[in-house]
């Protein structure tokens, strides 16, 4: 469905990606904004447990890529490695989900890992 407001409820999050990936978004947030703008190049960075590639694939999207630590691309060092008419980007939410502990190993690149650093630094 096109986007009718920028008030966004949904009574599920949908069939796509992980549900059980900490922080996973709604695929119906992007399906809607797919059906909306209708990229002909689609990018996703902070992809984490599939979500955007199981709704690009479900509207037939052949152009999409999607991005993150897992896959091994790194937001604070790695280019976009195509241009894109529509990126959806879905960042790690600070400190509350530690995505070491989730995924039982530390990555130094992780964001959700430094920005406890980052704030200490600063007070
Ligand atoms: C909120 S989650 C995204 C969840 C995703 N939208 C889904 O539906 O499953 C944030 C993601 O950011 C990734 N991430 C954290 N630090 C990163 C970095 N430096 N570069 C790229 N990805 C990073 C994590 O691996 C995690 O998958």
């Amino acid at each position: 469905m096109a986007l009718q407001s920028s008030i966004l409820s949904y009574q599920d999050r949908g069939k796509w990606g992980k549900s059980s990936y900490r922080g996973n978004v709604s695929g119906h947030v992007i399906k809607d904004l797919l059906e909306t703008y209708k990229p002909k190049k689609f990018v996703e960075v902070f992809s984490g447990g599939g979500t955007g590639k199981d709704v690009a694939t479900d509207l037939g999207i052949e152009n999409s890529v999607h991005l993150d630590l897992l896959n091994g691309w790194e937001a604070l060092k790695d280019e976009m490695p195509v241009q894109s008419d529509l990126i959806f980007s879905h960042p790690p939410y600070w400190d509350i989900i530690d995505y070491a502990t989730q995924r039982g190993s530390y990555d130094k690149d992780d964001l959700s890992n430094a920005m406890p650093t980052i704030r200490s630094s600063k007070s």
